[in-house]
């Protein structure tokens, strides 16, 4: 049996005061966010006692689905880095950016290349290869009987909004990924920040591109679909030919109770062929009232046709 953990939108703390031409742009709102609001909620013990629960529960791999940090600083994409190394090896940690991984557009070189390694595609030539720009996702990577494909939707938007994009290019990549991974009978993960379903009302934090993805989905078929940014969890049904796929969110893996939101939790999935399906059951663990510890909530069960 295959075990996958699933966590997302760590916003990991420490901001401190930048430059001030740092700010002058998108970044002073978030700044004065995080200080007055978010602070309060993500930095502190609750994302420690989740990496330490980890070591306990010992997952044959890891996804980590953006918002590592907060507003784009080059020194938040250095410290999430160093985060990432103690989290694990980037062969055992898959990660994928969110909205607030390019709140504002911010060179390569400074902030998602600190990630490469966690974002390494398998090669054709057998090596996996450290992601290099735009042009690497949607990554592929095959671990046991899975194909964990890593879309990004991460693309600076303007004030006030923390929606999301995927290109035509990266949807064009994302079909032959899955028809060839569909092809060869493995169990298709696809990992994805924003929730690719429609909410009740179109707003400025929904995936923008999120039909053309879904069309996507609807030709080649996936297993399983997990996504963030909603601080919420999430259990939903993409109706396609063959089938619905499961969509899964997971809340902030940082995230004290608050009204608003749910408290920090993360998902453990365990992988088995059951004949022609895949029996996907889920461990459901979160954050208990010390705020110190993390502890199983729930288990549900996930049938997909293989
Ligand atoms: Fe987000």
């Amino acid at each position: 049996m295959f075990t996958l953990a699933h966590l997302s939108d760590t916003h990991l703390g420490g901001l401190r005061m930048p430059r001030l031409d740092a700010l002058l742009s998108k970044r002073f709102l978030g700044f004065l966010s995080w200080h007055l609001r978010r602070k309060a909620i993500h930095e502190g013990p609750v994302l420690p006692a989740l990496v330490a629960d980890l070591r306990d529960t010992r997952p044959d791999h890891t996804v980590v689905t953006g918002d590592l940090v907060n507003i784009s600083l080059p020194g938040e994409f250095a410290r999430a880095a160093a985060w990432l190394r103690n989290l694990g090896a980037p062969r055992d940690v898959s990660v994928i950016p969110g909205n607030h991984d390019a709140y504002v557009a911010v060179a390569w070189a400074e902030s998602l290349a600190l990630w490469a390694d966690y974002m390494a595609g398998d090669g054709a030539d057998g090596f996996e290869h450290p992601a290099v720009g735009p042009e690497s996702f949607p990554f592929l990577r095959h671990r046991g009987p899975l194909a964990l494909i890593g879309v990004s939707t991460a693309a600076p938007m303007p004030p006030h909004s923390s929606g999301g994009r995927i290109s035509q290019e990266q949807l064009g990549r994302l079909a032959t990924l899955l028809a060839c991974t569909g092809q060869q009978g493995l169990c298709r993960v696809v990992l994805i920040h924003h929730p690719p379903l429609p909410g009740r009302r179109t707003t400025h934090k929904e995936l923008i591109d999120g039909l053309a993805f879904r069309n996507v989905i609807a030709a080649e078929g996936a297993e399983l679909i997990l996504h963030g940014h909603t601080h919420l969890s999430g259990l939903a049904r993409l109706s396609t030919p063959k089938g619905s796929v499961p969509v899964v969110g997971v809340p902030s893996a940082s995230a004290r109770p608050s009204k608003e939101k749910d408290h920090a939790r993360y998902h453990l999935y365990h992988f088995a062929r059951d004949g022609k399906d895949w029996q996907i059951g889920v461990d459901v663990r979160g954050v208990d009232q010390s705020l110190s510890n993390f502890r199983l909530e729930s288990r549900f069960d996930l049938r997909v046709p293989a």
